[in-house]
């Protein structure tokens, strides 16, 4: 069994590049940290664009970081994001996270206090549909 994800470590990395979000349109920023396979901690911010829809969400950008510095597997993931309501992953980056991650893999939902949900891929993202649905 792989040994448990440092979920201090994704709090602090999302934590610290959360502020810099490039979110002038909500105002709503939001950071992500993932613990990939090959050990490394990889981070995202949100960043907006005039043309609304074209702006992207944190997790999008840590999954870039890691496939650029060549993680290929997600093994946890944090998002972090303030106000009263939880800050899960919208479903488009449910299915990005599918793209890297087992069913069972950890995502964790923060706010500035600390951790305030853990769920597992497959929670929120049931019946999914990934690389192995497509024909070799
Ligand atoms: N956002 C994220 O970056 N991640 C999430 O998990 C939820 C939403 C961003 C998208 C947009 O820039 C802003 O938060 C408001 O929706």
């Amino acid at each position: 069994m792989p040994a448990l994800p440092d979920f201090d470590a994704l709090f602090a990395a999302a934590a610290a590049i959360q502020p810099r979000a490039y979110a002038p349109y909500s105002r709503f920023r939001v950071g992500a940290a993932l613990l990939s396979n090959d050990g490394a901690v990889y981070t995202g911010c949100n960043v907006e664009n005039a043309a609304y829809p074209v702006g992207t969400c944190a997790e999008a950008g840590a999954i870039a970081a890691m496939i650029a510095g060549g993680g290929q597997a997600i093994r946890a993931i944090l998002v972090f994001g303030e106000g009263p309501e939880l800050v899960t992953p919208c479903g488009a980056c449910r299915q990005r996270i599918r793209e890297f991650a087992a069913p069972e893999t950890q995502v964790a939902v923060a706010g500035p206090e600390g951790i305030r949900a853990r769920f597992t891929l497959a929670e929120l993202l049931p019946a999914s549909f990934g690389p192995a649905n497509l024909p070799r």
